[in-house]
């Protein structure tokens, strides 16, 4: 049927990811539909979801229809998971916005490539932890996830099991498991863990934490007289005298453990080092290690992003892009946070930015060949 939409109608362009080992997509048929059913048109790239089970076909079901790379960026806005590669960003017209992931604080090239083209970034990552824009955080919709995945890595990985079991050849006791950072991920890591019947203890720079870990059924390890700053929902840098005092806190809890997770972050920063060598040499033959923080370094001493190594015994797991394994409920929730984000910047099927509005200054990293945000 010949396409006969007027002129002006406002187009979105859904970009297939490249980055290698990427399975998701950023928008679903799901939030496609509702947007046609705005006057909104929608052109999906050849095959966009075809890792997460999303079909060309599901899209043009949708109301969608299915274009090449030109015509996706030749839109008003264009959507993506990653940053963009470096061939596409520089197709990217003057007119279009597009709404991604940036890491703009660790990724100033990508930020001058992307000014320099004039057209308009938003940047999800850079969305405030604010109750407002809760329904646009893709990180916490992401790391919600990788959570979960991390207690079934190290599941996998651990010749032991999680409950407590007693059989007619005697019993067989829980596992233990330690969870440093208590925030999204750290919080999903613990609901799971409890869930397969492990003990579960955590840790976190951030003292309030605690009622939560114990409304989950976990034990809080205190550090004790310390604590850590936190801003806009992210914990500051802790000090050598927090983590001498964390090591004497934490180092009964590491020996007996089974499984630990890391899941410690300072935006902006290299991830802390949770556990140096000597900690390491303290961990029980078997033990695994996910540590969540390998793309960024690593909480680990002897973690190597993107890989699974044996270090005296005890199994480094530093496994990168856990939502990308879980990528049909990852693109369904990306999908939602972008929807969310969408209406804040659209009205009526228009593009209407509001320039004022907090989330928008905080997350429109660059436009109009200008860069807004450091
Ligand atoms: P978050 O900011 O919600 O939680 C991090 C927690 O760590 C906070 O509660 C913070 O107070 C705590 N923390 C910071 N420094 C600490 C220290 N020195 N000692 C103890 N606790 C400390 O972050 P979220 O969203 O839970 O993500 C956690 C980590 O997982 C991040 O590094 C993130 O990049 C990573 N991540 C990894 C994924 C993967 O595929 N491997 C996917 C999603 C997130």
């Amino acid at each position: 049927m010949p396409n006969f939409e007027p002129e002006n109608t406002m187009k979105i362009g859904i970009l297939n990811e490249t980055m290698p080992g990427e399975n998701r997509v950023s928008v679903s048929p799901t939030v496609v539909a509702g947007w046609v059913k705005k006057g909104i048109e929608v052109r999906v790239e050849k095959g966009a979801g075809e890792r997460c089970a999303m079909l060309d076909t599901n899209y043009i079901d949708a109301g969608a229809s299915i274009a090449n790379t030109a015509d996706v960026l030749n839109c008003d806005v264009v959507c993506a998971i990653n940053p963009l590669s470096t061939e596409l960003i520089n197709k990217v017209p003057s007119s279009a916005h597009v709404i991604a992931l940036m890491y703009h604080k660790s990724n100033t090239d990508y930020v001058q490539a992307a000014s320099a083209t004039g057209a308009g970034f938003f940047s999800l990552d850079a969305i405030p932890r604010i109750s407002r824009a809760q329904s646009m955080d893709v990180l916490s919709s992401q790391a919600n996830l990788a959570g979960y995945k991390a207690v079934i890595m190290g599941a996998n990985n651990m010749q032991k099991i999680f409950p407590l079991m007693m059989t007619a050849a005697g019993t067989i006791t829980p596992a233990r498991v330690l969870i440093f950072g208590v925030g999204v991920a750290g919080l999903q890591a613990i609901a799971t863990a409890k869930r397969l019947g492990a003990v579960v203890e955590a840790t976190d720079v951030r003292p309030e934490t605690k009622e939560q870990v114990e409304s989950l059924g976990g034990k809080f390890i205190e550090v004790k007289d310390a604590s850590v700053a936190s801003e806009g929902g992210y914990a500051k840098e802790a000090s050598e005298e927090y983590r001498a005092k964390q090591r004497e806190a934490v180092n009964k809890s590491l020996a007996t453990a089974d499984l630990v997770i890391t899941t410690a972050q300072v935006p902006g920063r290299k991830a802390p080092i949770l556990i140096d060598e000597e900690q390491l040499a303290l961990m029980k033959n078997g033990a695994v290690v996910v540590d969540m923080a390998a793309a960024q370094g690593g909480n680990c001493c002897s973690t190597q992003s993107g890989a699974l190594i044996n270090v005296n015994g005890v199994h480094i797991d530093g496994t990168v892009n856990l939502p990308s394994t879980l990528a049909v409920n990852a693109s369904e929730l990306f999908a939602r946070n972008m929807d969310s984000f969408l209406q804040l910047i659209t009205k009526d099927g228009e593009l209407a930015i509001p320039m004022d509005d907090e989330i928008v200054k905080a997350s429109l990293i660059c436009h109009n060949g200008k860069i807004l945000v450091d």
